[in-house]
């Protein structure tokens, strides 16, 4: 792994920062230096990967449920006092999948992956209305910047998915909140840019997290069987891509959609 991101002295947060992808995130913003800010909606994993991070004492954690924007100010508030400052780097990692047949599955499933993944209020008003849960929190947390100015130092890093760009046989509902991702990236990046801050996205492939063990072994295997590397990749190697994305390494970056997927997909 290469190290060289220096996020001395910043404030980053991270949801769904209690597990897989997110946990990485945490590990290794704290080793190049940010106070790390976890947050999920299962508050005792993001005490777990707090307690992982080096640097002791530099990081917090506090419950969150991004698809309620009370709960997303609540954990605001709390990390900028604790940490005494706003968070300049945010990660929307926070997600759920499930597995069903299109055909078979039912609204509530549907809307339920919907609701976690991109917050819409009512799925036939995604034109109008689009409150995303990673949104969401990317509209606290932006303005918070933009109120305490310091946005010009701003960098988000949305965790999309290959799956929003391929598509994804048994999991529709998820690649379809996962390809609005990346559009809301792209509008986000367009909108804020005057502001500094610069928003991306990871389409992250296959990676080894307890999502991927929700799905059969035997599927996992066959989508392998189609990977260049021939190997499900590791969080830290999703991790270092959000970190060089998040840092001034990328400044010229803002609106892209980056795949860490081993070859697979393209
Ligand atoms: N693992 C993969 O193969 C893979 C591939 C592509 C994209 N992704 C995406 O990467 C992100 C992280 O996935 P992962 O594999 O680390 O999954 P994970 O299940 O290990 O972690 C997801 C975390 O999100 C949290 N979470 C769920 N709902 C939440 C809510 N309402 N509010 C706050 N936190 C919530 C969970 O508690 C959990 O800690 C997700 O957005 C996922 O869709 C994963």
């Amino acid at each position: 792994m290469t190290s060289g991101t220096n996020f001395h002295g910043m404030i980053a947060m991270v949801t769904g920062g209690g597990s897989g992808i997110g946990r990485a995130v945490c590990q290794i913003l704290a080793r190049d230096g940010a106070r790390v800010s976890v947050c999920d909606v299962n508050l005792q994993s993001a005490l777990e990967t707090v307690a992982s991070l080096e640097h002791q004492g530099d990081h917090v954690a506090f419950y969150m449920d991004v698809t309620d924007k009370n709960s997303v100010s609540n954990a605001l508030s709390a990390t900028q006092e604790k940490l005494k400052g706003t968070p300049t780097l945010l990660v929307n990692s926070a997600g759920i999948v499930r597995r069903t047949r299109f055909l078979e599955m039912s609204e509530e499933t549907f809307m339920e992956v919907v609701h976690v993944n991109l917050k819409m209020p009512n799925i036939y008003e995604t034109t109008m209305v689009s409150l995303q849960g990673t949104f969401l929190v990317s509209q606290v947390v932006c303005n918070a910047m933009i109120d305490r100015d310091v946005a010009r130092k701003g960098s988000v890093v949305n965790i999309a998915s290959l799956a929003g760009k391929n598509g994804l046989a048994m999991k529709s509902g998820y690649a379809a909140t996962k390809g609005a991702v990346m559009a809301l990236t792209k509008s986000c990046a367009k909108e804020l840019a005057k502001t500094g801050i610069r928003v991306n996205c990871v389409l992250p492939g296959a990676i080894r997290t307890p999502m991927l063990a929700l799905s059969p072994e035997e599927h996992v295997m066959e989508g392998l069987k189609a990977n260049p590397l021939g190997r499900a990749g590791e969080p830290e190697e999703v991790a270092e891509l959000v970190a060089f994305l998040l840092s001034g390494k990328s400044s010229y970056m803002s609106g892209a959609d980056v795949e860490v997927t081993g070859g697979h997909g393209f």
